[in-house]
């Protein structure tokens, strides 16, 4: 029987998610990670992990499409026991989503329901149905963007509906309390990753832009995110709960 901890991390394929699936791998922590498409970076991560001492599998999942979840979390109880010999996960890491640049004026019903899906109901039922898998004692971490404290152009619906996380990570702080599960949330700033076509880290207009807002004077990597997450996953953050926990370098203070 292994007696590592297990985290599960929702889009740990690639950007921050892969981050955070290392960084919790350096403390001792084995992996189930999920990807949408991308199996190929998934594996990659898988043996990253693997390289670190730790054990990791990647699970496919649409994390938009609350249909597939109880098949997920079957396909997770399976996995949990024959992987790794546990019934249980310790920690959840609501980190998959996709992004969407588009004006108030101009967003559709079905890209606006499309994001509701992915960072809001899916997050949702995500964590709900986990709840039997949680060990008492857990953690949760929602990733949500410094844009529901500061705005930019054309991320409405987006930094809205991250926003209702916000709000739901103190509810579940609340009701989850009395298992010894924390949840916090971590809004990340502009970080250099494939999210919104790569374009923090790949157009150099935006990138010098962020730089020029950020206290720090440069825009976010994923390695600046991961290890934040795991801190909250660690036992010296056992005593933080419900809160938002903004890491940007200081953008737009
Ligand atoms: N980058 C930023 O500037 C920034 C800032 C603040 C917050 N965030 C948030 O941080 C999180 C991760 O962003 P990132 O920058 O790391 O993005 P990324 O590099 O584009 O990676 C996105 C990850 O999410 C997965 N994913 C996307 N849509 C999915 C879906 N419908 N179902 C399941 N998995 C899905 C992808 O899987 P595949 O590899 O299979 O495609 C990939 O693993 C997101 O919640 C994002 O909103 C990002």
């Amino acid at each position: 029987m292994n007696t590592s901890k297990i985290a599960l991390v929702t889009g740990g394929s690639r950007g921050i998610g892969k981050d955070t699936a290392l960084s919790l791998a350096k403390q001792g922590i084995n992996i189930v990670l999920t990807y949408q498409s991308k199996e190929s970076d998934a594996q990659a991560t898988v043996a990253e992990i693997q390289a670190l001492g730790q054990q990791a599998v990647a699970l496919q999942l649409d994390t938009a499409n609350v249909p597939d979840f109880d098949a997920f979390y079957a396909q997770l109880t399976t996995t949990l026991l024959t992987t790794f010999g546990a019934k249980r996960i310790d920690f959840l890491i609501n980190n998959a989503g996709s992004g969407l640049s588009a004006s108030f004026a101009d967003t559709t019903e079905a890209q606006f329901d499309y994001m509701l899906n992915v960072h809001f109901k899916g997050v949702f039922f995500m964590t709900q149905k986990a709840l039997p898998l949680l060990q008492d004692g857990g953690r949760i971490v929602n990733i949500s963007t410094g844009l529901t404290r500061s705005t930019f152009p054309n991320r409405a619906a987006y930094a809205s509906v991250k926003g209702a996380i916000e709000v739901l990570t103190k509810h579940q702080a609340q009701e989850l309390g009395p298992r010894g599960i924390t949840v916090n949330v971590v809004a990340p700033g502009a970080i250099a990753t494939d999210f919104s076509g790569g374009i923090v880290r790949d157009n150099p207009q935006v990138n010098a832009h962020i730089a020029e807002a950020t206290a720090l004077g440069r825009a976010g990597l994923p390695s600046d995110i991961g290890s934040v997450v795991a801190f909250l996953c660690s036992d010296a953050a056992r005593w933080i709960t419900g809160q938002r926990l903004e890491v940007s370098g200081g953008m737009h203070l």
